[in-house]
């Protein structure tokens, strides 16, 4: 798929995915490698990344965790950083958290590109109770947390895509002329 095709194609499937058709692992070690070129500060590739694409352990997350996707995906890619970035606000988070997003959007336009649909979850993540019990399930140290999740696969549903504000709503040339 055409780079700015994926970019208009991608949207976050927050209805039910398709739970019957799989993703391949080779393709989601490929979304995983995109994630991994992201930039980061200082070159510094905090984030670190959990591949689930076994079906029973992808169910206990969506046990856990109660969000339709990640109880129907096939596979949800885990994004994993630092304690340090929920405990103060200073540039280190900053880093942190920029190092995550970029990652994850590259893993979301590799998604699209490849024919998937994915999602940006980290709602339930926010729960001590979901972030402890999936650490638990998977093994994840106490000085890592999951950030954010992206379940990958087919829409059970497809959803319309969301409306994005009007260029001169969000951008201008040389100076602040955003129409507010
Ligand atoms: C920082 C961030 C956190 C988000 N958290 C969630 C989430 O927990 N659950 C969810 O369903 N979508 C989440 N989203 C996806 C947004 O709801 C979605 O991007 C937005 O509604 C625009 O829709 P689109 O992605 O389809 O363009 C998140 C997006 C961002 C950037």
């Amino acid at each position: 798929m055409e780079f700015f095709q994926a970019i208009g194609r991608r949207y976050s499937q927050k209805k039910a995915f398709d739970p019957a058709r799989g993703v391949p692992a080779e393709d989601l070690q490929s979304i995983v490698q995109a994630g991994m070129a992201a930039p980061s500060a200082g070159n510094g590739q905090s984030p670190e990344f959990i591949i689930v694409n076994d079906e029973a352990t992808v169910r206990k997350i969506g046990d856990i965790s109660q969000w339709v996707p990640l109880q129907t995906a096939p596979a949800v890619i885990l994004v994993l950083s630092h304690p340090h970035m929920r405990q103060t606000l200073d540039s280190h988070t900053e880093c942190l958290i920029g190092d995550a997003m970029v990652a994850t959007e590259n893993m979301l336009l590799a998604c699209t590109a490849l024919g998937y649909c994915c999602g940006l979850v980290d709602g339930p993540f926010l729960k001590p109770e979901v972030q402890r019990g999936v650490c638990e399930l998977l093994g994840i140290p106490d000085d890592r947390i999951i950030f954010i999740s992206v379940p990958v696969g087919y829409p059970a549903e497809p959803e319309p895509h969301r409306p994005k504000k009007p260029f001169a709503q969000r951008a201008s040339w040389n100076k602040y002329e955003i129409e507010r």
